[in-house]
């Protein structure tokens, strides 16, 4: 795992969006994971404005709401369209996100996983965090093996994101379908991307303190390629940032970055 601190928001995003950039231009046939979430919403204005090439992207979702349709606007896959896929050159056949009104649950989460390998595996996910360390809607607790599957979300997680349900926390579905901590780990690259102090503290423990699956992002040290962007808010309790701004500054793979 990499650490990477900028000095603000803006800054973290661009480095991100850069990222995405640089890899997509390498390999126009590029298989993208996409997050929601609000720390996206800039990631997505940023990459939707460059004039890249998209025509040959293919792209997977983390998760999706059980019980809302995709054209509600609560919807993560409206959130998707509205956010990136409306503003880029993407295919709309080559997105996809996981179908929440979908009759048979089980078969649609084993569908969606087949649909990712057959295109090759995830090249680049792209991750944001939960204040209860989850990655996509992996709760505390999901298998760190765990595949793409229904799981209820926490009373703390509905809370969180009942901004975008008129700031009713009762209003937001108690359960999901997410992609596995297993299914995360199976990409070639994984960039975390967090933004603020109140992702400070998650942070630390997910980046510094034991691997478990009471965080799900903990899991991610065991990937050999992930990369964890943040802003100094979001990175003000981990104990070794002298040595992750070492790294940023000297280490030759960042140095078209700085
Ligand atoms: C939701 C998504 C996560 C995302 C998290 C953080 O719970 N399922 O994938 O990381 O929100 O959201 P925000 O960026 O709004 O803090």
């Amino acid at each position: 795992m990499e650490v990477v601190i900028r000095p603000d928001a803006d800054a973290a995003v661009a480095l991100t969006v850069q990222l995405i950039a640089t890899r997509l231009r390498a390999k126009p046939d590029l298989v993208l994971g996409l997050a929601t979430g609000r720390t996206m919403e800039p990631v997505y204005d940023s990459l939707s404005s460059l004039g890249l090439d998209f025509s040959r992207c293919r792209t997977f979702n983390l998760d999706e709401y059980v019980g809302i349709p995709p054209d509600d606007p609560q919807s993560y896959r409206h959130f998707m369209n509205e956010r990136l896929f409306d503003r880029i050159n993407i295919k709309r056949d080559h997105t996809h996100v996981p179908d929440g009104m979908a009759a048979d649950l089980g078969a649609e989460v084993r569908h969606y996983e087949r649909r990712i390998k057959h295109a090759g595996g995830i090249d680049l996910q792209l991750l944001g965090i939960g204040e209860d360390g989850h990655i996509g809607f992996n709760e505390p607790l999901s298998a760190l093996m765990s595949r793409t599957r229904e799981k209820a979300l926490t009373p703390k997680t509905r809370r969180q994101n009942a901004g975008m349900f008129g700031g009713d926390a009762e209003r937001v579905p108690k359960r999901a379908l997410t992609m596995g901590v297993g299914t995360i780990l199976d990409a070639h690259e994984i960039v975390l991307l967090a933004i603020g102090a109140e992702k400070a503290p998650i942070l630390a423990q997910a980046v510094e303190g034991p691997i478990t699956a009471m965080i799900s992002a903990s899991a991610l040290q065991l990937h050999p390629r992930c990369k964890v962007v943040l802003d100094t808010a979001a990175a003000s309790s981990l104990s070794q940032t002298e040595y992750y701004e070492w790294i940023f500054a000297n280490e030759p793979e960042w140095s078209a970055f700085r």
